[in-house]
């Protein structure tokens, strides 16, 4: 059923790329909404800003790698999404990709080129094809989110609001009436028949993650008390090499697609016995076979070796990676001649609010795009450098929507997913008051709820988390707000893993029967002795 209007006021929260791109489509199809584009902090601060490697597209004829197709990208990213990718969703996704890389050319987004002219196009892990476009070498984010920001601002249909903080969606008889906003300390209610929500990530879940700090998972938390369907949430994607340094730092995919590798203490490869494409391998096989592979060496570390990437010409380093080479300089290392330690960090929820392949929610007028939605498209792991991707064709498929007059729900709003197992208001436990710390719960998801699960674990994290959950009831400064979101989403991604009993993906519970159910993954005996 729809209703066959388009929205007057447009409300979208989020700058990454998805917001932007969304923002930016709908004043060109939409000119009599108005369209407010609301940031948590500052234009730039988002994933997609931080992002290194790239964005993923199969472009057309004569400008794409020899045999490859948007098929071939499909199921690349279907068979690292393992059983639980929604296929349409990925046909969608690498389908539109060329015409999304063109839009963005449009925009002014700088894609890196080859000597000859052509877009330069670089491998990374369990894609069949060269097919990553990137942008200043490892500054892809920086590079597109600059460009769609300078449009937007020159956008006049567009009213941006920077520390803007978007704290709960207005929902009256079972559709979107407006947004509620924290700005300048003081809270205001902005009508609207249509919010996007394109909020991002929630890295901060986690003691090691690779997200900027406005990473609070809040367009979870808020689709949640609009009463809106989530999906997938146990399934958290952990990249497989961050520095071994505080905050994490991203080391990108891209390092091991230009062919570094993987080593242990003993300055051993150790990825070749745990996947046959070894460094290569899905990202969730690759975060599992180190976190096993330090659980038996008992190290804090691995090693990523890029040393031969340089041996021939010293400075490739720094000229295809300038921030990494930046990065690991300012910490002290010197990764032209030693190895760098590296663990996996919490990196990407491919869990989210329930949508469909036009960002519809199961509430009227609320769409979700980016890494805040869920449309199956990763499944349960997600190919390396379709985030980017993701974010610009699901927000020009949201606006698509609008501009149609599709704006009501699609989804059915029974979906159980909306109420994950396990997840009820809880008391605080008799006669206590927990103290409600940001830290104290990222160190308790990382250890009971990260890259290595079980029953045990989990029910331990439920309980501490639901005896914090009153305490951040009263909400006030944006970071209460933060923490409260970050305790909801912590608590429906307990809830959500401790239901699901089998391994599969990025979720893997070593108390289920089996190895993941992962059609890339191959069941190798470990068969190392000594590390
Ligand atoms: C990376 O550069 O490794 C991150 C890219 C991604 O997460 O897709």
């Amino acid at each position: 059923m729809t209703s066959g209007r388009q929205p007057e006021s447009l409300v979208i929260a989020g700058t990454g790329i998805a917001g932007l791109h969304a923002a930016l489509t709908a004043a060109r199809q939409l000119p009599a909404a108005r369209i407010t584009l609301l940031a948590k902090s500052s234009l730039q601060e988002s994933n997609t800003w931080h992002a290194q490697g790239g964005i993923a597209a199969v472009l057309p004829q004569g400008q794409r790698s020899a045999g490859d197709s948007w098929q071939a990208h499909a199921r690349d990213t279907i068979r690292a999404g393992g059983s639980r990718t929604n296929t349409a969703a990925a046909e969608a996704l690498c389908q539109d990709g060329g015409a999304r890389v063109r839009s963005l050319l449009e925009s002014g987004a700088p894609l890196d080129r080859d000597a000859d002219g052509s877009l330069s196009l670089t491998m990374e892990a369990a894609h069949s094809a060269p097919r990553i476009l990137h942008s200043g070498g490892d500054a892809t984010g920086q590079g597109l989110a600059s460009a769609l920001i300078d449009a937007v601002l020159k956008e006049p249909g567009i009213t941006v609001l920077q520390y803007a903080y978007l704290t709960d969606v207005v929902v009256r008889a079972g559709k979107i009436a407006g947004a509620t906003v924290l700005m300048g300390g003081s809270v205001q209610h902005i009508p609207a028949d249509a919010v996007v929500l394109a909020t991002g990530g929630a890295g901060q879940l986690y003691e090691r993650n690779t997200n900027p700090e406005v990473a609070t998972a809040d367009g979870v938390a808020i689709a949640w008390r609009a009463g809106a369907a989530l999906a997938d949430l146990e399934f958290f994607q952990f990249h497989p090499t961050s520095l071994d340094v505080p905050g994490n730092p991203l080391i990108s995919e891209a390092v091991r697609g230009e062919g570094a590798v993987l080593l242990d203490s003993a300055g051993e490869r150790f990825m070749t016995e745990y996947h046959p494409d070894a460094e290569l391998a899905p990202r969730d096989v690759v975060s599992r076979s180190i976190m096993r592979h330090l659980q038996r060496t008992g190290e804090r570390h691995v090693y990523l070796d890029a040393r031969a990437l340089g041996r021939n010409r010293p400075e490739f380093l720094a000229e295809r990676f300038p921030t990494l080479d930046g990065l690991t300089a300012k910490h002290g290392f010197d990764w032209t001649t030693e190895p760098i330690p590296v663990v996996p960090a919490a990196h990407y929820w491919m869990g989210g609010v329930r949508t469909d392949l036009y960002g519809r929610t199961s509430v009227e007028g609320l769409f979700a795009v980016g890494e805040a939605a869920c449309t199956g498209v990763h499944g349960a792991n997600r190919l390396a450098s379709n985030s980017l991707l993701e974010g610009l064709v699901f927000a020009e498929r949201a606006v698509e929507a609008m501009t149609s007059g599709l704006i009501a729900q699609q989804l059915e709003t029974s979906d159980s997913a909306t109420h994950p197992a396990g997840l009820r208001p809880h008391e605080l436990p008799e006669g206590r008051t927990t103290p409600f710390n940001r830290h104290e719960l990222q160190h308790l998801m990382w250890e009971h709820a990260g890259v290595i699960r079980n029953s045990a674990g989990l029910e331990t994290a439920a309980r501490q988390l639901n005896a914090w959950s009153a305490l951040a009831q009263d909400s006030r400064t944006v970071r209460d707000h933060e923490d409260e979101n970050l305790l909801t989403a912590a608590r429906l991604l307990v809830a959500a893993a401790a239901a699901r009993e089998d391994s599969c993906g990025a979720h893997y519970r070593t108390d289920s029967p089996g190895e993941p159910t992962h059609t890339a993954e191959t069941s190798r005996p470990y068969a190392r002795t000594s590390a």
